[in-house]
């Protein structure tokens, strides 16, 4: 009787409130869209609820088979193809480059400026304890809907 897939909706973390903001009216607007499939937000570093809390309150309110979770990043990058496969405790293609003598555990080359030594693992020590399947989708990526959205930033201001 269990048929139920839920949906987690991935932001990076800070201590800003605006990023959860963001991903929270996502997550609201999708519940309102489709207000039978549960759906939560949640963090994957810095910033509450981590990624194990939000699988467990998902799980706990709904019986579920399946999570699907959507990293909202823009592209793809050591945290969706390392940190957050190794918090979801599924399989990850990410490659290390040992061979290179570049990387070591928490050197992952950020892209993204917020100043803080990373502690991906240590807020969030509970392994995810799911029986069912979790898929980890594609990140936002290139896709005309964005451009469209870049060339209206730039014509606020012309
Ligand atoms: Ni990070």
């Amino acid at each position: 009787m269990s048929d139920k897939t839920g949906i987690l909706l991935l932001s990076h973390g800070s201590r800003l409130d605006d990023g959860e903001e963001v991903i929270k009216a996502y997550k609201e607007m999708y519940a309102e869209e489709f207000p039978d499939m549960p759906v939560e937000y949640g963090f994957m570093e810095i910033r509450k609820p981590g990624i194990p809390e939000t699988i467990k309150k998902l799980t706990e309110e709904n019986d579920l088979d399946k999570i699907i979770v959507v990293p909202v990043f823009v592209a793809h990058g050591l945290h969706t193809k390392r940190d957050i496969p190794g918090l979801l405790g599924i399989e990850s293609d990410y490659e290390s480059h040992d061979d290179h003598g570049h990387h070591h555990h928490h050197d992952h080359g950020h892209d993204h400026d917020h100043g803080h030594h990373h502690h991906h693992h240590d807020h969030d020590d509970e392994p995810v304890e799911f029986d069912g399947e979790i898929v980890l989708t594609d990140p936002l990526g290139i896709d005309k809907r964005m451009y469209e959205i870049i060339k209206d930033r730039v014509s606020e201001h012309l």
